[in-house]
């Protein structure tokens, strides 16, 4: 683990391999040990980085909402400072919606973009207001409930029942995350922008990759991506939830593998 300072914070980063470079952002309310599986797989073949957004992991927590214009902004930071012009994004959830931030800022640092479990729609009025709730709870109570609440939400029934080495995984992941570093992230995911109409511009290859059983951004959301961005392919897998990429593992890894073979040569 590295740190450098992106303009107010210490951001923490991996950056793993050599080769063409993938950028993979972690979700909510997680950080960048969602990807472990993803690094080993591809770093014998690129250079993978993966960042602690801000507020979360290593990364310094941050007052105030973590918009996803702003976190997008700390990852081209840390592409500068690693000499990086231009790299596949990818995210996962929240990390996606930081990868369309990203992609609409920067577009000519986007070689090609992985959508995982995510989603184009901003916020309803409801979900913003059940996102306020939730940072006042973290604030107030710390994430044990949060992580309680959310676990059933996060995996299949049948990885809840029978898997619990990745339970473990994801909650402690949660547990982990600091209650100010997840109040600042979810007042910015009730901020962000509707990029609904904004991804049919998007020029680049686009791998769309989904838990048949997410329950967070179902399956519905990532078609609905799919039949905008002009040159996307969507992946469906079965047996998993919203954490596609912890619940089916080596599927997932093949089909970012086969992405890359296309886009990142
Ligand atoms: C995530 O996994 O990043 C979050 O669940 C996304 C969200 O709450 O919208």
């Amino acid at each position: 683990m590295t740190t450098t300072s992106i303009d107010d914070i210490q951001l923490a980063y991996d950056d793993v391999g050599s080769g063409f470079p993938v950028v993979l952002i972690h979700g909510y309310p997680f950080n960048r040990s969602l990807w472990k599986e993803q690094v080993e797989a591809l770093s014998s073949s690129y250079r993978v980085v993966t960042p602690d957004l801000r507020g979360f992991g290593e990364s310094d927590t941050y007052e105030g909402p973590a918009t996803m214009n702003r976190m997008a902004q700390d990852v081209a930071g840390l592409m500068d400072y690693l000499g990086i012009d231009q790299a596949v994004i990818g995210g996962l959830s929240m990390g996606g919606y930081v990868a369309l931030a990203f992609v609409k800022q920067f577009p000519s640092r986007v070689k090609g973009l992985v959508l995982a479990d995510t989603r184009a729609q901003a916020d309803t009025e409801e979900g913003k207001q059940t996102r306020h709730q939730q940072a006042e709870k973290a604030l107030s109570e710390g994430m044990a409930g949060i992580a309680d609440a959310m676990l059933p939400k996060l995996l299949t029934p049948e990885t809840v029942s029978k898997r619990p080495e990745v339970v473990k995984r994801v909650r402690d992941m949660m547990l982990k995350t600091k209650p100010q570093g997840a109040a600042s992230a979810l007042l910015g995911m009730a901020e962000r922008e509707d990029q609904s109409e904004f991804i049919s511009t998007i020029g680049v290859p686009t791998m769309i990759v989904v838990g048949r059983e997410d329950a967070i951004t179902p399956l519905a959301d990532s078609e609905t991506m799919n039949s905008k961005i002009q040159h996307s392919r969507l992946v469906v897998l079965d047996n998993a939830g919203h954490v596609s990429n912890l619940e089916q593992t080596e599927h997932f890894n093949y089909a970012l593998m086969k992405f890359l073979e296309r886009v990142a040569a």
